[in-house]
Order: structure tokens, then C-alpha cells, then sequence
């Protein structure tokens, strides 16, 4: 056995596990609601903030999530906070100019952010840049995270290769994102004993139990020297979400990994979460389909919250019976595509127009503007060519783009700023705006008290193609 060295845990209860259960609705007041305990735990960080609860703040529940992060930060005193960055894009779903992603980052950490977690979905470098040099500047902590897939090009090899690169670039600390809960338990332990011998800094794992691997892969990868792994108290773990963390406290108790987390806090914090789960269950905001292993995230590398977008989007149509087929053609589109790992926003991409091949019984008859942007090169590089003859015949003679997406972006943040002028009670708003548009301008109104209605057609096109 290795010496000893005690593993830690991110509490993902805040974002990711609410996030991949029940669609991002836990509100401010049911999160705060949690915080002092959490903070008593001494987790290595609360993953409290980014990923879709921005957007679910402003759309679904008429908050302000800079609101949110501010009030989460006064009751967590002692622990880190951490959000999940989307590189270039942010928290939206289109490449930003430089200038709105370096605000953003300023704004996160003056607003209580600690560690900021960035990712690109096709692990373009390119597009993590900006995010990474900004986190710098404002002394944060830069966790860089690989999206971890499986395919022809995707090698433990390929992955340590991209692990040294982000080291270089001034990362504190690595994520291997696993956000589909691909990643098996000897493979993991291969990846991380390599990737340990390649770099200096910590290694953190994120992955999801959609295939039922997710506490054998943490137990092989902490054996393997892995510094720390993802974990959701156990009323909202399982599942699409993570591992619950009582087990995993538990299985290392007495070993040299032992976390010294308390048990018995532990457990007073799944007893405050688990009439929120029975609630989430009672209204259907908490889906049995996706508490239940799923083998074919194995098969057709599917992340946990786009199964249950799946299922929705075909529900909406009246084709649930289509969903083994639909499952069928995710692989297919993706190959197309040029093998991109599937997190959010390729897996929205990769997942609506699978879901449009199949409901129009014609590959490729309707193709939505995202998946042309994405064969285009608007979200970056893809991590296989797309071959010339599907390009043509998804953009036609439109030339395709090579160089780094937000080159090709004028500054911004000023023209977000003038347009809100009559709504802005705060400078973030520019942010919100920036990312969500009309959803944030129904936020505004909502606050100024009009008790604005969400109007559908008030939500564009590209935002109706991207439920969270
Ligand atoms: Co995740």
C-alpha cells in the first residue's frame, strides 16, 4: 500500500449532483439551508456555483446567481468555493470575446468564487486561454479539466499528453472530467498512476455513477495516487449524479486515505437533504430514469444529463418510444462529427440533431445551426478531422474555421453594458445579460416587480435547442 496520504472530497451537492438529478432547480434558500454544516466538514472545496445554475437562476427560479454566490460565501466561512467554467463559452453556449470571459472571471472570484474549474468540450487549449491567464491574474486557483472520452484518438497517452500542456499553461491542479461516468476502474488507475508520473500538481477526479462504475473507479484511482474525488451527500448521489460521499468516507476509514471527515456530520447533512429529495421525487423534478444504472452510457458514451434531456425532448414530441434508436444514433452523429467528447454544449449538439435524425426519419434532412457551427469550427478544433465530404455537405461551400473561435470576436462587453443601462442595478448584470439575453432581461423585469411571465417566444431559437 502507498504511503500515507489522506484523499479529499468536493462536495458536489451544490451544482453538479442537483444539476444532473433534477434538472438544476434546488433553490438559494434550499442551498443555504445546508451551508454552515457543509463548511464544518472540511472539504477540499463546495462545487457551489457555474455549470447551468446560472441559467436555471434566471430562467426557472427568477434569481439573481450572483445573488446566490454572495450569500453562499457568507455562510462558508472556512471552505473553498469552486464553480465549473466553460472556457470560451463561459456559462453560455457560444464563444465570447476575450473581454466578457475576462470579466466574468474577475466578477466569479470578487463575488466569493476560490477555485474555477475550466473546461473546454473538445479540449481545444485554445479556448481555455483566456479563462486560465484571467484566473491567474486574479489569483485564483486554476483547476484545468480534460473532458474524458472514449474513442479511435482518445488514449490514456493522449490525455497525460494534454495534462503537461495544461501544467504548463499555469495550472494549479487537473481535473479528469468524466461527466459521462465512462471511465472504468483499471483504466482509471492506469491513467492516473501515468499522469502522476507526468506532473507535479494535484489531480482531482470528477465522474458520474450513470454506469454504475463511478466507487470502484474513485477507490482504483486513489489507490493510484489521485489527490482528490467528487462526491454528493447520499439523498442526491447515485444515479446520473456522483458517488455518495458518506460511502466513500467510509470505505477509506482506517486506510492511509482516511478523508477524517465526521460521520456523524455527515449524516445530519443527508438528514436536511432527503425530504428535498422525497419533494423532487413527489413533483417528478427527480426522474427514477436516471436513478438507475444505465449500461448504455457505456455502449453509447452518453452523459447523465443529457440522457434525461433526451427523454424530455422526445417526450415534448410524442416519440419516447424512439429513445433506443435515438440512443443508437448519438454514436453515429458523433463519428460525423469528429469524435467530440459529449459535455455540455457538444452533448445538446450532438444530442438534438441525433434526435432529429431519428423523429424526421432522414439523417441530416433538418440540421440545426449549432451542429453546422460545430462541422464549421466554430467551437474549435475537433479531436478527429471531419472528413471534407460530410463537411460539404452540412455547410456546403462555406469555409470552415482553424484558427482559435474568438479571434474572430470583436470586444463586447461594452455594447452588453450600454443595453442594459435601463435594468442594471449592479455591474454583473452586464454578465448575465452577456450570456442569457432575453432570459436575463425577464429576470430584470421580474425584479423591477413587474412580476414578468416567462413569454416562450421571448426565447430564441438557439436557446430552445440547449434545455439544460
Ligand atoms: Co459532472
Amino acid at each position: 500500500m502507498a504511503e500515507k496520504k489522506a484523499v479529499k472530497i468536493t462536495e458536489t451537492v451544490l451544482r453538479d449532483a442537483h444539476q444532473s438529478l433534477i434538472a438544476t432547480r434546488m433553490t438559494t434558500e434550499q442551498i443555504l439551508g445546508a451551508v454552515e454544516k457543509l463548511d464544518g466538514v472540511g472539504y477540499q472545496s463546495l462545487e457551489a456555483w457555474g455549470g447551468a445554475t446560472f441559467d436555471a437562476c434566471l430562467r426557472f427560479l427568477n434569481e439573481d446567481p450572483w445573488e446566490r454566490l454572495r450569500k453562499i460565501k457568507d455562510k462558508a466561512k472556512n471552505t473553498p468555493l469552486q464553480m465549473l467554467f466553460r472556457g470560451q463559452n463561459i456559462l453560455g453556449y457560444r464563444h465570447y470575446a476575450d473581454d466578457v470571459v475576462e470579466y466574468f472571471v474577475q466578477k466569479s472570484i470578487a463575488n466569493g468564487i476560490d477555485i474555477i474549474r475550466i473546461f473546454d468540450a473538445l479540449n481545444d487549449v485554445r479556448n481555455l486561454k483566456t479563462a486560465i491567464s484571467a484566473t491567474i491574474k486574479e489569483k485564483g486557483h486554476v483547476q484545468a479539466a480534460i473532458s474524458y472520452t472514449i474513442s479511435p484518438v482518445h488514449t490514456n497517452e493522449s490525455f497525460i499528453k494534454l495534462a503537461k500542456q495544461l501544467e504548463e499553461m499555469g495550472a494549479s491542479s487537473i481535473c479528469i472530467k468524466d461527466m459521462a461516468g465512462l471511465l472504468t476502474p483499471y483504466v482509471a488507475y492506469e491513467l492516473v498512476s501515468g499522469m502522476k508520473s507526468a506532473i507535479k500538481i494535484p489531480i482531482q477526479l470528477h465522474t458520474h455513477y450513470t454506469s454504475g462504475e463511478a466507487s470502484m473507479t474513485y477507490l482504483k484511482a486513489i489507490e493510484a495516487g489521485v489527490d482528490v474525488v467528487d462526491c454528493a451527500i447520499s439523498p442526491m448521489a447515485l444515479g446520473t449524479s456522483q458517488p455518495p460521499t458518506e460511502s466513500i468516507v467510509a470505505a477509506f476509514k482506517g486506510t492511509p486515505y482516511d478523508t477524517g471527515y465526521d460521520l456523524n456530520l455527515l449524516t445530519e447533512i443527508a438528514d436536511y437533504f432527503r425530504p428535498l429529495r422525497e419533494k423532487y421525487l413527489a413533483d417528478g423534478l427527480m426522474n427514477t430514469k436516471a436513478l438507475s444504472v444505465d449500461v448504455n452510457t457505456l455502449k453509447y458514451q452518453v452523459p447523465g444529463g443529457m440522457l434525461s434531456n433526451l427523454i424530455s425532448q422526445l417526450k415534448e414530441q410524442g416519440k419516447e418510444d424512439k429513445f433506443q434508436d435515438v440512443l443508437k444514433e448519438v454514436p453515429r452523429v458523433r463519428e460525423d462529427a469528429g469524435y467530440p467528447p459529449l459535455v455540455t454544449p457538444t452533448s445538446q449538439i450532438v444530442g438534438t440533431q441525433a434526435v432529429l435524425n431519428v423523429v424526421t426519419g432522414e439523417r441530416y434532412k433538418m440540421v440545426t445551426k449549432e451542429f453546422r457551427g460545430l462541422v464549421k469550427g466554430e467551437y474549435g478544433k475537433t479531436p478527429v478531422e471531419i472528413s471534407d465530404e460530410f463537411r460539404k455537405k452540412i455547410i456546403g461551400n462555406e469555409k470552415p474555421i482553424t484558427k482559435r473561435p474568438a479571434d474572430d470576436i470583436p470586444n463586447e462587453l461594452d455594447k452588453f453594458k450600454g443595453e442594459i443601462r435601463e435594468y442594471a442595478e449592479q455591474d454583473e448584470d452586464a454578465l448575465s445579460y452577456a450570456l442569457f439575453g432575453p432570459v436575463a432581461i425577464k429576470y430584470f423585469k421580474y425584479r423591477q416587480g413587474q412580476k414578468y411571465k416567462i413569454d416562450p417566444d421571448m426565447v430564441n431559437a438557439e436557446e430552445k435547442t440547449h434545455p439544460i
